[in-house]
């Protein structure tokens, strides 16, 4: 015999007059290899036609259903209530505005970011469409396909402490994405440029380094390496000013 499941969801609707967040307490009995989106699937299906909650691949690449299970920022999708216990407490991810129940707006935070940073590479080399291809050494090369696997899913930003105390901060999604730049031999930004985007308290400095971020990325990004790369890079910089 399956267990029955209870699932006690966070519920608000910003755009309904009157509406407060509360919780509802959803039941459903569990089959083989259920996940926590699934499971979401049968409750909008079965009980609550209205319930909100994000999804596009169903796989673990869109990023879209992130939501804290149980306490902990993770992906729905990915999540086998096999390995949760009987009552499974599903909140929106924090930090990130909400839409209603479940569902945030990650787009506008990584969005900006990128803009900010100025996410792309700096040359002045024109482009000849004509060229071969740059050659990039395998090591160089991986590390940078390592910080690409981002799939922009906010978990590190909502269990990350100083990005709740201090919005500005870059998390360990924006320092993954300045270590992609820095790793990256064709971009042309010097030492100041750098050095001014990094060396703030919104950047590296602000950064406590307990690395929640690490333990809940769901993709396994390496990021106290990149952590570590950007200190060194930092801290080179520093003496030679
Ligand atoms: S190490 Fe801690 S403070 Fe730094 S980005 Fe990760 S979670 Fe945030
Ligand atoms: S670094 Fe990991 S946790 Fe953070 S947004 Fe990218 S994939 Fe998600
Ligand atoms: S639906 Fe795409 S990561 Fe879960």
């Amino acid at each position: 015999m399956g267990r029955t499941l209870t699932f006690k969801i966070f519920r608000y609707n910003p755009t309904k007059d009157n509406d407060q967040p509360h919780i509802e307490a959803y039941r459903l009995e569990e089959i083989p290899r259920l996940n926590v989106f699934s499971a979401l699937n049968m409750i909008r299906e079965q009980q609550a036609p209205d319930l909100m909650y994000d999804f596009v691949c169903r796989a673990g690449i869109c990023g879209s259903c992130a939501m804290m299970i149980n306490g902990r920022p993770t992906l729905a999708c990915r999540t086998l209530t096999s390995d949760l216990p009987d009552t499974i407490e599903l909140f929106p991810l924090p930090f990130f505005k909400l839409l209603g129940d479940l569902s945030v707006d990650t787009g506008v935070w990584f969005r900006e970011m990128g803009e900010r940073l100025e996410s792309w590479i700096h040359t002045q080399k024109q482009f000849d469409p004509e060229a071969q291809e740059e050659r990039m050494d395998n090591a160089t090369a991986n590390k940078i396909y390592e910080s690409e696997r981002c799939i922009e899913c906010g978990c590190c930003i909502a269990g990350c402490a100083t990005a709740q105390v201090y919005p500005d901060f870059l998390g360990a999604a924006g320092l993954n994405r300045i270590g992609r730049f820095l790793f990256d031999p064709r971009d042309e930004r010097g030492d100041q440029e750098w050095f001014e985007l990094v060396s703030t308290d919104e950047g590296v400095f602000g950064c406590l380094g307990m690395m929640a971020c690490d333990d809940v990325c769901p993709k396994d990004l390496p990021l106290l390496e990149v952590f570590a790369y950007i200190r060194r890079k930092v801290s080179g910089m520093a003496l030679a000013k």
